[in-house]
C-alpha cells in the first residue's frame, strides 16, 4: 500500500484520538497524520492514498477548520488518489444530523468515484445522517459519545478494509 495522508479536524480533541487510532491500526509507519488547522492545501497532494476526518457541529456543518479550508481542498487535483472519509457524531443527541460533516465532506468533494471505505449503518440509531448514501455509510461513522466502547474495534475493521481498497 502506497502512503497515506490523514488530515483531520477536532474542536474538543476526540477526532484527533479516533485519526491516531486509524494510524495505529493501519501500520505506524504507513500513515502521516495532519492537523487540517496547521494544513496547507497542497499538502494534500503528497499523497496518493486520503483520509479526511471529521466532527459535526449541527446540520450539515463539518468542524470548523474544514470549513475554512474546503473550498480551497475540492478545486485539489485528485486524480489516481483514493480517498476514505471518517467522522464522528453523536447519535443520541443530534439523532436528525449524526455525522453530517462526513456527509458534507463527501457532497462537497468533486471525485465520488475515489472515494472508498463505504460501511453498514448496522448497530447505530439515528434517523437522518447527510453521510448515509444507498443505505451505507460513506465512510466511518465514530459516535464516540454514545458508543465509545465500539470505536476500537470499529477502526480495526475499517483499517483492514482500506488496506485493500487503497492504493
Ligand atoms: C454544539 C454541538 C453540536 C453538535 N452537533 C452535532 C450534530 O449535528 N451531529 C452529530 O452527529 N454530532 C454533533 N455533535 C457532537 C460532536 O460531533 C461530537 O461530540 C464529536 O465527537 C466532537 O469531536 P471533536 O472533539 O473531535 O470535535 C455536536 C456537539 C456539540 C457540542
Amino acid at each position: 500500500m502506497k502512503k497515506t495522508g490523514l488530515f483531520y479536524g477536532t474542536t474538543s480533541g476526540s477526532t484527533k484520538k479516533v485519526a491516531e487510532l486509524i494510524k495505529k491500526e493501519m501500520g505506524a509507519d504507513s500513515v502521516d497524520i495532519y492537523d487540517i488547522k496547521n494544513t496547507k492545501p497542497e499538502d494534500i497532494l503528497q499523497y496518493e492514498n486520503l483520509i479526511f476526518g471529521t466532527s459535526a457541529w449541527g446540520i450539515g456543518d463539518m468542524q470548523d477548520d474544514w470549513e475554512l479550508l474546503i473550498d480551497d481542498i475540492v478545486d485539489l487535483d485528485f486524480t489516481g488518489k483514493k480517498i476514505a472519509l471518517f467522522g464522528l457524531g453523536d447519535q443520541e443527541n443530534y439523532p436528525g444530523s449524526f455525522a453530517d460533516g462526513m456527509g458534507t465532506i463527501y457532497c462537497r468533494l468533486p471525485v465520488k468515484d475515489q472515494i472508498v471505505g463505504f460501511t453498514s449503518t448496522r448497530g447505530y440509531k439515528y434517523y437522518f445522517s447527510s453521510a448515509e448514501k444507498d443505505g451505507k455509510f460513506v465512510g466511518l461513522a465514530i459516535d464516540h459519545d454514545s458508543q465509545a466502547d465500539k470505536t476500537p474495534e470499529r477502526v480495526k475493521k475499517w483499517a483492514a478494509q482500506l488496506k485493500k481498497e487503497f492504493n
